[in-house]
């Protein structure tokens, strides 16, 4: 981390007591980056690089397997210090801050294993038209990776490991929010890796990171994120043929509606339901979701906790109002109810287009339900998206799931037959359409991305008359 002595901000949780709404704890301290700063960090990753003649460039693929084994190892002996601080900054339920931490480390095995595969090929030369040649993954150079605040950690390192390993030197900016379960890491990043091979910088996205990519000098970009150009138009849709299994597509719905309060990409945020089952589902639905437990993070059970960003409930709110005055309602007992950061989930039934909720990716615990006739009417709604994540569908007819999985396959990265959206297992592709994605994101196309297959080529023998 770059420290600025001028800088400082203060790391307030988002978690608030009813015994003292206004106040909020501070948990830590970092420092804004500036400018200047990102410059440093980027003269010092180019220094680490070295065109491939730094300590960790020139290191073998197997070589930085090892240092990368050691690393998960003391990540892994950090997990519940992470999760703490993950639970505390973006709000997590204890439970799901934990499983971010071990999914990490189990992604970094992934990407070892996968790596290992990889060096095992490079030692290999392959003859085509008596040429020899073997081909060799070398680094692009210098890596800036920036992650989420939903998953600040697992999407870092989902990101920047696959760089490490190839040899690239990275610069990391950590989220706003979701800054502190970075800290203690650096400490091991000091001891398993070179100078200058990974460094973390805190601030403003848009003014370290944009400051950096101006340079010229970044040779490759990772960033999940909200683009500020993203306009929000429709967005991640559970569709539910007419022979849909209402059990288990109110049990998918709710995991996808709630987990982190729908404050992930995957989240369900659009909900198709065919006339035929609508009552019945909406019924269902509200029934479940209105016994889920509300509290804060480390309470046993919990599965609704307050939301990270401050400005949220607010947004949320505004959702709900315009859909209510033109037509919607909260289905559920609980929706609705707001206590500062802590927002019950919230169904809306039946939503239209003339909504903001029908358009806007709302990120959080407000759920709309849309009631359909023709099938077609959902699958114009995924087609006309500007995003193209996922889409879960749910029925048994053979025919008509292969018709409607088709369609969608067209419009996103991946179709959930009765299940909800998810990313992973990590060896499978993790990408979308449209302002969804840009590259695909797992362990081995990170391997691919942040490496430039070279060529060390000869004739054969027999070309050479030898
Ligand atoms: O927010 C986007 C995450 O990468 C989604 O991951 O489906 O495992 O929650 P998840």
């Amino acid at each position: 981390v770059v420290k600025s002595e001028n800088n400082p901000t203060e790391v307030q949780t988002p978690i608030v007591t009813q015994d003292d709404p206004e106040k909020h704890i501070v948990i830590g301290q970092f420092e804004m980056a500036s400018k200047d700063q990102a410059m440093k960090a980027l003269e010092a990753a180019q220094r680490a690089y070295a065109y491939g003649q730094g300590e960790w460039s020139k290191m073998t693929l197997a070589e930085r397997c090892t240092h990368l084994e050691a690393f998960s190892k003391d990540l892994e002996s950090k997990t519940d210090e992470i999760a703490d601080l993950l639970m505390w900054e973006i709000g997590k339920s204890s439970k799901d801050a934990k499983s971010e931490v071990t999914r990490t480390v189990a992604f970094i095995q992934t990407a070892i294993k996968e790596a290992k595969a990889l060096a095992e090929s490079e030692s290999r030369w392959q003859e085509e038209k008596r040429i020899l040649c073997q081909i060799r993954h070398l680094p692009v150079g210098v890596v800036l990776a920036s992650s989420p605040f939903n998953y600040p950690l697992n999407e870092a390192y989902t990101t920047f490991i696959p760089a490490l390993l190839m040899g690239n030197s990275v610069i990391l900016r950590a989220p706003r929010n979701g800054a502190t379960p970075h800290l203690p890491t650096l400490e091991l990043f000091a001891k398993h890796f070179p100078k200058g091979t990974i460094q973390v910088l805190t601030g403003s996205g848009r003014e370290v990171m944009g400051a950096l990519i101006e340079t010229g000098k970044i040779d490759a970009v990772a960033f999940i994120g909200t683009a500020s150009s993203a306009k929000g138009e429709a967005k991640d849709a559970a569709i539910l043929l007419p022979d849909a299994d209402l059990e288990v597509a109110v049990e998918s719905c709710v995991s996808g509606m709630t987990s982190f309060n729908g404050q992930r990409c995957t989240a369900i945020k659009m909900i198709w339901v065919h006339m035929s089952q609508a009552e019945k589902f909406i019924s269902q639905l509200a029934e479940k979701i209105d016994s889920l437990k509300i509290g804060m993070p480390w309470e046993e059970g919990v599965k609704i906790t307050p939301l990270c960003e401050d400005t949220k409930p607010g947004y949320i709110k505004e959702l709900i109002e315009d859909a209510l005055e033109k037509g919607a309602h909260i289905v559920n007992k609980t929706g609705g109810k707001c206590f500062k950061t802590l927002c019950a989930l919230s169904i809306l039934a039946p939503v239209n287009d003339k909504m903001r909720i029908w358009h806007e990716e709302q990120f959080g615990p407000v759920t709309p339900v849309a009631v359909y006739e023709d099938v077609q009417e959902a699958i114009d709604y995924v087609a006309k998206s500007q995003y193209g994540l996922q889409s879960a569908v749910f029925g048994y007819d053979e025919k008509e799931l292969g018709k409607v999985v088709d369609a969608l396959s067209y419009h996103v990265g991946r179709v959930n037959i009765n299940g909800p959206d998810q990313r992973g297992p990590d060896v499978f592709p993790f990408t979308g359409r449209g302002n969804s994605a840009l590259g695909i994101l797992n362990a081995t196309e990170g391997l691919k991305f942040f490496s430039v297959p070279t060529m060390v080529a000869t004739k054969n023998d027999e070309e050479r008359n030898v």
